[in-house]
């Protein structure tokens, strides 16, 4: 293998860079050539190419966002987008394209790999909603950074004793909320993955008030709706004043924790080495700890699994 390129597509999240560092440092490792392609499928289809060498991704691993840029094509999706796309890989002689996303931009991935690329996925994604691999890229990060933000929430709902419903990011994936409301003794959590019972939850709000529970953070994850009608009904229900706060896009910036750092950095350094060993059509993934290469479609209609015990032990906790 002489050539591969990279792009980053869909969503961006914290670590993709260190992802398309240790792509490209361990592919030159290798004495294998690497595009960058910018602009995800988008610039793939403009020929949008960046040849990359070890400085290209110095001084990257700590940054948010991806240096490739990214977007999403409205072509791409299309069956003469992606005819399109692997003939430009041919006549540019890029043999096989790593391709850092979520399930959209992996699913992407396969139609290319149907018409005969070599590709090799790393799940990136803040939403961690992709079955195969217990981590995505991003994900920790972003629960972090969600922490953070609701401390700050914490503290003006105590001082005013309100409830506030903090929205977070995850499309039809509850894991942000379950995570970060787990870290912050969310009184309550409102995902996807959980029937919503806003009545019982208001009794507890008010169970918790009478004890003495002077503010409560509702933790809302964006697959079961915005949090204004939330606020509303809390707020006729519990008659507490309510108020809520939509995170939205400081999710997806920022520098890298630790934990995105070394999944990506490892993930990045596993997708080459597959690569390398001829082993393609396969997305990386971290299962118990340890980096496996799963076949991509197997991969992509891998159901999530729900932490159900992180689910249990955060109502027993929030009493
Ligand atoms: O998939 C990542 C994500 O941030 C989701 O959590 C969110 O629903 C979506 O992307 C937002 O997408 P956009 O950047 O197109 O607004």
């Amino acid at each position: 293998m002489k050539r591969i390129g990279i792009l980053t597509s869909g969503g961006d999240a914290p670590g993709m860079n260190a992802a398309i560092r240790a792509v490209v440092r361990t592919a030159l490792y290798h004495k294998i050539e690497v595009y960058g392609i910018n602009r995800g499928y988008a610039g793939l289809l403009d020929k949008d190419f960046t040849p990359m060498n070890v400085y290209s991704v110095a001084d990257i691993l700590d940054k948010g966002g991806t240096i490739l840029r990214t977007s999403r094509s409205d072509f791409f999706p299309t069956e003469a987008g992606q005819r399109r796309a692997a003939e430009i890989l041919k006549e540019y002689k890029i043999e096989a394209l790593v391709v850092i996303g979520g399930d959209g931009s992996l699913n992407g991935a396969l139609c290319l790999k149907r018409l005969g690329v070599e590709i090799i996925g790393i799940p990136g994604t803040i939403d961690n909603d992709f079955g195969a691999s217990d981590y995505t890229v991003g994900f920790d990060t972003a629960v972090s950074t969600a922490i953070e933000a609701i401390g700050k929430i914490r503290d003006t709902t105590f001082s005013h004793n309100r409830i506030n419903v903090v929205q977070v990011m995850g499309r039809t994936c509850g894991d942000i909320a379950l995570y970060a409301g787990f870290s912050v003794g969310a009184e309550a959590m409102i995902i996807p993955e959980k029937p919503t019972d806003l009545e019982k939850i208001c009794e507890g709000l008010l169970i918790g008030k009478d004890r003495g529970k002077l503010h409560s953070i509702v933790m809302l994850a964006e697959g079961c709706g915005g949090y204004r009608d939330y606020c509303k009904r809390i707020e006729e229900l519990t008659g507490v004043s309510t108020k809520g706060t939509n995170l939205g896009y400081i999710q997806r910036g920022g520098a890298p924790s630790h934990f995105d750092r070394n999944l990506a950095s490892n993930m990045g350094y596993y997708a080459v080495e597959n690569l390398v060993q001829g082993n393609t059509g396969v997305v990386i993934c971290r299962v118990d700890g340890k980096y496996i290469a799963v076949e991509l479609e197997e991969a992509l209609n891998r159901p999530k699994k729900f932490n159900e015990k992180m689910y249990q032990i955060s109502q027993v906790l929030a009493i």
